[in-house]
């Protein structure tokens, strides 16, 4: 009898609970916008590093060499869809691209787009802005992502 009992008190409260936990959660609306990011300006300096392999870039003097090295790769890996001055193409113009971010934020960005897409604020909101992911062409190395970069610094000290 008291087995029945308890089966019959289990079987009320069971779904009742239930129901009540359900009642609670939150409209997935409501998470959605406690998660939702701030805008971000990607027009504004920014100090950030980004994510990727790198962490520390030396940058003490322009080395022209190396500029000059950058130069051929952004001919054949980033002309397709950048122009070295502010016009926009598939992607930004580059010119002034080295007062704006880090040299570690242009080369994780140039070395890993996805991740940086994934996991960057200044790059998840460029994605929104235009639309296509950065794909370079044949991949790139981490020794052209210095040259390039030391490019980029060469054309903006023009
Ligand atoms: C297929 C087109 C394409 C190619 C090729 C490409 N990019 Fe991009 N790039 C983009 C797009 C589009 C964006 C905007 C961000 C996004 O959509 O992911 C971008 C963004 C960037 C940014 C960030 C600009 C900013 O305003 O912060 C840098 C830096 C950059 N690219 C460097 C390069 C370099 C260097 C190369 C060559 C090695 C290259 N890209 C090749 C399309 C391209």
């Amino acid at each position: 009898m008291y087995k029945l009992q308890n089966f019959l008190l289990a079987s009320l409260i069971i779904p009742f609970i239930a129901s009540c936990t359900s009642n609670n959660t939150p409209p997935s609306s409501a998470v959605q916008k406690i998660t939702e990011e701030p805008p971000v300006n990607t027009d504004v300096k920014s100090d950030s590093k980004g994510t990727g392999k790198f962490t520390l870039v030396d940058i003490s003097t322009l080395n022209k060499d190396l500029a000059a090295k950058g130069e051929l790769v952004f001919q054949k890996k980033c002309i397709s869809c950048h122009t070295n001055t502010q016009e926009k193409l598939i992607g930004p113009g580059l010119k002034g691209i080295t007062r704006l971010r880090t040299p570690e934020w242009i080369m994780n960005m140039t070395f890993s787009p996805e991740e940086m897409a994934k996991k960057d604020p200044i790059a998840k909101a460029l994605r929104k802005q235009y639309k296509l992911p950065m794909m370079v062409p044949g991949g790139i190395t981490e020794e052209e992502c210095r040259q390039v970069l030391e490019y980029l610094r060469l054309n903006d000290e023009k």
